[in-house]
């Protein structure tokens, strides 16, 4: 058999793990595609494919998005992975079965780091296909995707010692994801000097990862931090609802920070408060989901000027909202 190549029709979707279920909600609650259209849809192990949608609108709860899909026929490993690397230099797996096959393809190809990070760390901004093996002779695939990341993955080396909570990872991603978002920018990351608002603080989190930076921070929360933290000299303590600061008696911040559990609605008003007041440099929230999301509301996010949306690995059922204005 030789080496064949044929386009097909539609466009594929990864959602993060245990996320599929949000992913399909948003496409029929959003009218990304029809009823009748999403029932043609077919599943790669998590790789919801649907063959008479070609990509438009991307879900935010899609990790990355297959837009322009090949199925590739191959006799032997050096010819898939020939063919694969005719067409780009950098592909990440995806795989649900032949799973020791798939990955002798992957040890043949350019070297892609698929391991697990330490923070911080650079995701290089170089395009990288997706492809899975249908069956021991089939990839299907993509060259073309919507995420630098390789097959939209992205997890951290975790630290087991010292952050008072998980929610770290969350801002771990949160800062390493933003170049991707903001090509056109150059941010850096909080550092010493830089002056930081953490909204909904505690335990500590994410003031943790500020304080490894070197920023300094004013921490709200209605509970203390853990104790470490309260006793940083570099961390004000402030137990007060995060919705009812005083704006102008705060101060300038480089950078404002909310993972405050509350209504989407609340987090809205308050963020359009601060851009009002002319003092939002740059923001990273989360947003709450509970029971039916309100999608024109996260349009009205996603309008913000400079604002971007997505779903990361370690946001479940949230989302994160960036603004970055300057
Ligand atoms: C998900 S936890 C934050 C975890 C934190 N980011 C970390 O890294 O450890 C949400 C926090 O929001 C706080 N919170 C809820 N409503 C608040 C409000 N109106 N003002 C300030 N904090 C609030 C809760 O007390 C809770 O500590």
């Amino acid at each position: 058999m030789a080496v064949s190549i044929e386009k097909i029709s539609g466009s594929a979707y990864l959602a993060f793990p245990e996320m599929s279920y949000a992913l399909e909600a948003e496409f029929l609650e959003r009218n990304i595609v029809s009823e009748e259209v999403f029932a043609s849809k077919k599943f790669f192990g998590d790789i919801l494919y649907l063959p008479d949608h070609e990509a438009t609108l991307i879900p935010y709860f899609c990790k990355t998005a297959l837009t322009d899909l090949f199925i590739l026929k191959f006799d032997s490993i050096t010819d898939a992975v020939h063919s694969l690397c005719d067409i780009q230099r950098n592909w990440a797996p995806a795989l649900f079965q032949y799973f020791r096959r798939g990955m002798l393809i992957q040890d043949k190809m350019p070297y892609v780091n698929l391991k697990v990070r330490t923070f911080p760390c650079t995701i290089p901004q170089s395009p990288i296909g997706v492809y899975t093996l249908i069956d021991e002779h089939t990839i299907f695939a993509s060259a073309v995707t919507t995420s630098f990341l390789p097959a939209g993955n992205i997890e951290f080396v975790e630290n087991h010692e010292e952050p008072p909570s998980r929610a770290y990872l969350k801002l771990y991603e949160a800062l390493t994801v933003l170049p991707l978002l903001f090509p056109e920018k150059k941010v850096l990351l909080p550092k010493a000097q830089n002056r930081c608002l953490d909204a909904g603080a505690c335990p500590g989190g994410w003031t943790w990862v500020l304080r490894k930076l070197g920023a300094s921070v004013v921490a709200v929360d209605r509970s203390e931090l853990d104790q470490n933290l309260m006793n940083d000299r570099f961390v004000t303590f402030m137990k007060h609802d995060a919705f009812t600061l005083n704006i102008d008696e705060l101060g300038e911040f480089d950078w404002i920070f909310s993972d405050v559990i509350c209504y989407p609605q609340r987090l809205y008003d308050w963020i359009i408060s601060w851009i009002q007041s002319g003092k939002l440099h740059k923001a990273i929230c989360t947003i709450k989901l509970q029971g039916k999301t309100d999608w024109n509301l996260i349009d009205k996010f996603a309008q913000i000027p400079n604002a971007r949306i997505c779903h990361m690995n370690y946001n479940k059922h949230e989302l994160c909202l960036f603004i970055i204005n300057d």
